[in-house]
């Protein structure tokens, strides 16, 4: 599918934000774990939640969608996630902790790369090898199994989510206790011990850079409801403000986006944070900035694409660099084609601003990239058209119906060409 986007639309009026896509696909995973049925409430309506239900289904155990609830009950029975789900999307990888917990064992494949570089496991492997878990790769396939895991000391080098979530998960049913250290302090990462806990787990220091695992013999069942998600919430508080209108966002945690909401006051934006609401509005001209993206507390590299096309109108240079990724600048020749001056040095990137881009047909190359080509059709002159607007859609539930309730004027039709 194509959207496509008339632009010169001020956004004005008031937005809901879904649950968090990073929190919910740990949680479904999570869920794998619990010896009872698992109710996760408010589950938004996205392509990620569809393929990670599916790939639950798969082992055996059976996750149903209704309305916005879903609900997991059954055990697994199998230890192989098929192949075409876990290359679709690399939150599959993360069955790996729960499957070694209660089958002791699993064979996944690699996952692949994908437009934001090569996204290596080997601290997820490293993570459950220290737990006793005997791993090989052949093939294409990490072939892992252990009669029982045994809590140890894990140092991550680097502060990596999905290695953090999937050593949590696997460690919280080991014997004995395992510290993950230097580990991701992301709110995601909270949620999943929140969650985890909930069923029984005892999980502490989540959200700092030591989280100690005690393993418990089972957990049991239970209904939970996950965090807002903090990029949907900075993805449109960006375009209000890329498009000087006027928005309230609500159902945010103002705690989890302090960065975003800080760069948006110094690019010379208005955002007012009242209790679970930010209202975004901007009436000057856009300041360029400095940004470096960092591991959580750190600028968000969730957010750079979507910075990076509000800068390409900014009254000066900016400069943007991108620490947490090897290759998260696919959107910078989409940008160029509608009039974007941007240079890129390795990491970092230099966005000369112009005075409006101008409307172009362009390609979303992943998810992030494709919300930042859509907040820089809507500032444009004239129309743009994105196509493979597919990868929007794994993450920004009802995203062109909340848009133009907003005022925006977009249509998804089928590709063109
Ligand atoms: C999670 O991915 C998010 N996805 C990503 O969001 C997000 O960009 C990323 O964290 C960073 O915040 C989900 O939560 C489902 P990492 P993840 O492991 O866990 C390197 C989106 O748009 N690394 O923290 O895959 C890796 O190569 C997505 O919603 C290793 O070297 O991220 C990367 O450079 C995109 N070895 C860095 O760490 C490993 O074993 C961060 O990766 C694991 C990671």
């Amino acid at each position: 599918m194509e959207l496509s986007i008339k632009g010169m639309t001020p956004l004005r009026g008031e937005i809901e934000i879904s649950s968090s896509k990073n929190a919910i696909l740990p949680i479904l995973v999570a869920a794998l774990l619990a010896d009872e049925s698992v109710t996760i409430n408010k589950v938004p309506d996205i392509s990620d939640v569809t393929i990670i239900n599916q790939l639950i289904n798969s082992l055996g155990v059976a996750a149903r969608m209704e309305d916005e609830r879903v609900v997991i009950e059954g055990q697994p029975n199998g230890h192989q996630p098929p192949y075409e789900l876990v290359r679709q999307m690399r939150a599959s990888f993360l069955v790996m902790g729960p499957l070694l917990a209660r089958q002791g064992k699993v064979r996944i494949t690699l996952p692949g790369g994908c437009a934001i570089g090569t996204r290596p496991v080997d601290l997820h492997l490293k993570g459950l090898r220290a737990m006793g878990a005997r791993i090989d790769i052949t093939s294409g396939d990490v072939i892992a199994s252990a009669k029982k895991l045994i809590g140890n000391h894990i140092y991550l080098d680097f502060p990596s989510v999905g290695a953090t979530e999937n050593i949590m998960m696997a460690a919280c049913l080991a014997d004995g206790t395992t510290y993950i250290e230097n580990a991701a302090l992301e709110p995601e990462v909270v949620d999943l011990a929140n969650f985890i806990n909930h069923l029984g787990g005892n999980i502490s220091g989540a959200g700092s850079n030591v989280i100690r695992i005690r393993g418990v013999r089972r957990l049991w069942g239970g209904e939970y409801t996950p965090i807002p998600d903090r990029i949907e919430a900075g993805t449109y508080m960006v375009a209000a403000s890329a498009s000087a209108g006027r928005v309230l966002i609500k159902n945010v945690v103002p705690e989890h986006i302090k960065a975003v909401t800080a760069k948006l006051k110094e690019s010379g934006a208005e955002a007012e944070e009242r209790g679970n609401q930010i209202e975004v509005s901007r009436k000057d001209e856009i300041r360029p900035l400095y940004i470096k993206t960092l591991p959580y507390p750190g600028f968000p590299t969730d957010m750079q694409a979507q910075y990076m096309a509000y800068l390409s109108c900014a009254d000066g240079s900016s400069v943007i660099t991108e620490s947490v990724f090897e290759n998260r600048f696919m959107h910078i020749q989409e940008l160029m084609r509608m009039g974007a001056r941007i240079r890129t040095e390795g990491r970092t990137a230099v966005i000369k601003g112009e005075k409006e881009l101008t409307g172009a047909r362009v390609k979303a190359t992943d998810l992030r990239a494709g919300a930042a080509l859509l907040i820089a059709g809507l500032n444009a002159r004239g129309t743009t058209v994105i196509s493979d607007s597919e990868h929007i859609d794994r993450g920004y539930e009802k995203i062109v119906e909340k848009l133009n309730a907003l005022g925006a004027q977009i249509t998804r039709q089928p590709e063109s060409h």
